[in-house]
């Protein structure tokens, strides 16, 4: 474990690691390493206090296990999705410092407003990870407009608009780490998911593509590709197999268990560990992690 800065808090050189790291947390001063990868990601330099996060689609699923993770590393962590209690519910389980901000990513302004706030309180954003994301299940001809532009402006423009705000200010400080939440969906696809499979295969190219042109700034910006995980948006998946099927929800549950290699979803947990991994290393740029116990092997 390493200590990067102690700020006021004087901390004796035969601390524990474990008293350490309550003592840096209840300070709230975001500046210790928990592993040796971590301390590749580049220290804040001009004495900023915080090393500060945003997370999209926080207030529940991954996005919560996420910004709990981002908050036991030491991250201030902004929180931000459109039901204001399920933020606060995530604020609560966080162990360091976090900012609510209730907002549609969709909306006109929304990710400037967001953004704004977050660097006006605390400074510019070091690890952004763009999790908001919504799914829906339809054959081909059935799939609406509407449907489809839902998909797109949610899995793809939201990151895409997060992610051209982020930029500037990461390059500028010469330090910083995008994750999306995509999905196997990037790489393969499946049936009578068109529209989100589209719109996640979408948000790989951006990542990709933005990678590849910001590879000597420091900043780095991967996607993790979960197959189905433990959360709200698989609850609804089951529920809609059970109303389309007639089968029980036991049933409909197997089904996507059995989809994996593992026959178990993967937890939310293990996606908020793979988006840590992205963030603690500073070598693996531009690529798609799947997070599926090997059901996509490539
Ligand atoms: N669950 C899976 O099996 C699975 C698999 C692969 C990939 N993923 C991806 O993982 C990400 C998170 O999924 P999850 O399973 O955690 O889903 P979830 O439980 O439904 O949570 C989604 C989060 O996104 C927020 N969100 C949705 N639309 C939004 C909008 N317009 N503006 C702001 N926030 C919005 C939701 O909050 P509000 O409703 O309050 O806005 C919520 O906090 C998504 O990108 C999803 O595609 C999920």
């Amino acid at each position: 474990m390493r200590v990067a800065r102690a700020t006021a808090i004087a901390i004796p050189q035969d601390t524990s690691s474990q008293v350490l790291q309550r003592v840096v947390r209840v300070g709230c001063v975001a500046t210790y390493r928990s592993d040796d990868t971590a301390a590749a990601m580049p220290r804040p330099s001009g004495g900023r206090a915080r090393r500060v996060a945003l997370v999209t689609g926080a207030g529940r699923g991954i996005g919560r296990a996420v910004a709990r993770r981002l908050s036991s590393e030491g991250y201030a962590v902004a929180l931000t999705a459109r039901h204001e209690g399920q933020l606060r519910e995530t604020a609560e389980l966080c162990s360091g410092p976090t900012l609510v901000h209730a907002a549609d990513i969709t909306a006109a302004g929304a990710v400037d407003e967001v953004f704004g706030r977050v660097e006006s309180e605390w400074g510019p954003v070091e690890v952004l990870v763009a999790n908001a994301g919504v799914g829906v299940s339809a054959r081909l001809e059935r799939t609406s407009d509407e449907d489809w532009q839902r998909m797109l402006d949610v899995n793809l423009t939201a990151p895409f608009r997060c992610i051209r705000r982020a930029v500037p200010r990461m390059v500028e400080t010469g330090r910083g780490r995008i994750v999306v939440v995509a999905s196997v969906a990037a790489k393969i696809g499946e049936p009578y998911i068109a529209a989100y499979t589209a719109s996640k295969h979408g948000v790989l190219g951006l990542v990709r593509s933005a990678a590849a042109e910001l590879a000597r700034t420091g900043v780095t910006v991967n996607a993790v590709c979960p197959a189905y995980v433990d959360t709200p948006m698989t609850d609804a998946s089951i529920a809609g197999i059970v109303a389309k099927t007639g089968r029980t929800e036991q049933q409909a549950r197997a089904i996507l268990e059995n989809k994996q290699p593992t026959g178990r979803l993967v937890s939310a947990e293990a996606v908020a560990e793979a988006v840590w991994f992205c963030v603690a290393t500073d070598t693996v740029n531009g690529q798609g992690i799947n997070v599926d116990g090997g059901a996509v092997q490539s």
